[in-house]
């Protein structure tokens, strides 16, 4: 049967590492929404990567590294990505790109650029022009990978969709599409070319062992999620049948990764945010900055309210817990277990998804263990106050952890 890696938090919760980890015995990774927003980092032979659009399946031998029609595609920095790739010595003839999947050009990202500029509450989006894009594919103008293949079929779509953005004030009046960055984003259609190709036989092949590659995590789903503060895309379990074309039936592990504290980039609610002293060490120690944008992510305990509510929407039946060395250093570590505001106190999310701005978590707390852990490989090794630490998470959670990440290396892992 197949399996499916997502984010259970706000995005960043390490779930490049974990697919690379997986996918060592899988023949097919495939990426179902988001894009180039996602940046997921992980490291071969010593060197670190970031990828952005290509699955991270990519570093294994022969693996099929498919991008769905439910992404939206940057050619111009999927064609670096690639290029960067081949300069490391990865083969990426294995590359499929959905016929369906929608592109982003210079005009979307120009848009979401002043989008976010003229707006007074502003999303924080990693100005990758994602939210565009889906409108356009929504408001069925879109411009799909396809169109790619026919050059003068393509400039005829941007000129026709540049006109409107310029009489709707989408964009600066000034701005043209005769300029270099439309040049580059030309040259990168034309390259990435070969890689569009037919994604259905190989996503129903019997013979096909598939992981499934979240990006961005639940609580950022456009409909599951803190809107509008969200994502463009469902990254919830939802976008894998309308993103890949499978149902979920094929997938017997669902695999939710989670950092055993949280962070989020961008703007909008954030329940247990830490704004002192501790926010600030968990931000430094655990290197906390996006892989995207670099932008310096917010830091905050483990929710578990939260974590519940994910693993409901997604039928999440196994845990990975990453960044636990991080919490090494603190003599108290908290754990987010109820939520209150002036009315009531309860542990479903859901009762609160609307008015998080207005409640205040109440906590557990635990002793620290004051220790390394980053070169401990085995469960039983672990100091007792981490493994109380654990427990705890995977009660009330009520869902088994599978594996622990100590550290960014492969081999920083203990698996239970
Ligand atoms: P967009 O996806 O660029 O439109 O940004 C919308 C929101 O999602 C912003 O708060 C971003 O910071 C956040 N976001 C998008 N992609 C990621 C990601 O890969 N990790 C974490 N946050 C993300």
């Amino acid at each position: 049967m197949n399996k499916i890696i997502m984010g259970g938090q706000w995005g960043d919760e390490g779930k490049g590492k974990i697919v690379d980890l997986i996918s060592k015995n899988v023949n097919v990774v495939a990426r179902y929404q988001g894009g180039a927003n996602a940046g997921h980092t992980v490291y071969s032979n010593g060197k670190k990567l970031v990828l952005h659009q290509v699955p991270s399946g990519i570093l294994q031998d022969d693996c099929i590294c498919i991008l769905g029609n439910g992404m939206v595609i940057d050619p111009v920095e999927l064609c670096s990505e690639i290029k960067e790739l081949e300069e490391l010595n990865f083969s990426t003839s294995n590359i499929y790109i959905s016929p369906n999947a929608h592109i982003v050009t210079p005009l979307h990202k120009a848009i979401d650029l002043k989008n976010e500029d003229s707006a007074k509450n502003k999303i924080g989006t990693t100005g990758k022009g994602i939210g565009p894009t889906y409108v356009d594919k929504y408001n069925r103008k879109g411009i799909r990978a396809i169109d790619l293949l026919n050059e003068n079929k393509l400039k005829n779509q941007l000129e026709k969709r540049l006109g409107i953005a310029l009489d709707k004030n989408e964009v600066a009046k000034d701005f043209s599409h005769d300029n270099d960055a439309f040049n580059v984003f030309y040259n990168s259609c034309e390259y990435i070319g070969k890689y569009i190709k037919n994604i259905y036989p190989i996503m129903h092949d019997q013979d096909s062992k598939i992981l499934v590659e979240g990006a961005q995590g639940a609580l950022l789903d456009i409909d599951h999620g803190t809107y509008p503060y969200v994502t463009s895309s469902n990254p919830t379990i939802g976008g894998i049948s309308s993103g890949l074309g499978i149902p979920t039936t094929k997938f017997n592990e669902i695999i939710g990764i989670f950092k055993a504290y949280v962070t989020r980039v961008g703007n909008g609610p954030f329940p247990t945010e830490l704004f002192d002293k501790t926010g600030e060490t968990i931000q430094n120690i655990g290197k906390e900055f996006g892989a995207t944008t670099g932008r310096p992510r917010r830091c905050g305990w483990f929710d578990s309210v939260a974590a519940n509510y994910s693993i409901k929407l997604n039928g999440i039946n196994q845990v990975v817990l990453t960044k636990l060395d991080i919490l090494s250093e603190f003599n108290i570590i908290k754990i987010c277990t109820s939520y209150k505001n002036d009315e009531k106190e309860s542990n479903d999310y859901s009762e609160f998804m609307n008015s998080l701005d207005d409640i205040n978590p109440n906590y557990q707390e635990f002793k620290g263990w004051n220790c390394d852990i980053s070169n401990i490989n085995s469960y039983n090794d672990l100091p007792n106050n981490a493994k109380i630490y654990i427990e705890y998470i995977q009660n009330i959670l009520d869902t088994k952890i599978a594996i622990i990440s100590v550290g960014p290396k492969r081999n920083q892992v203990i698996e239970l």
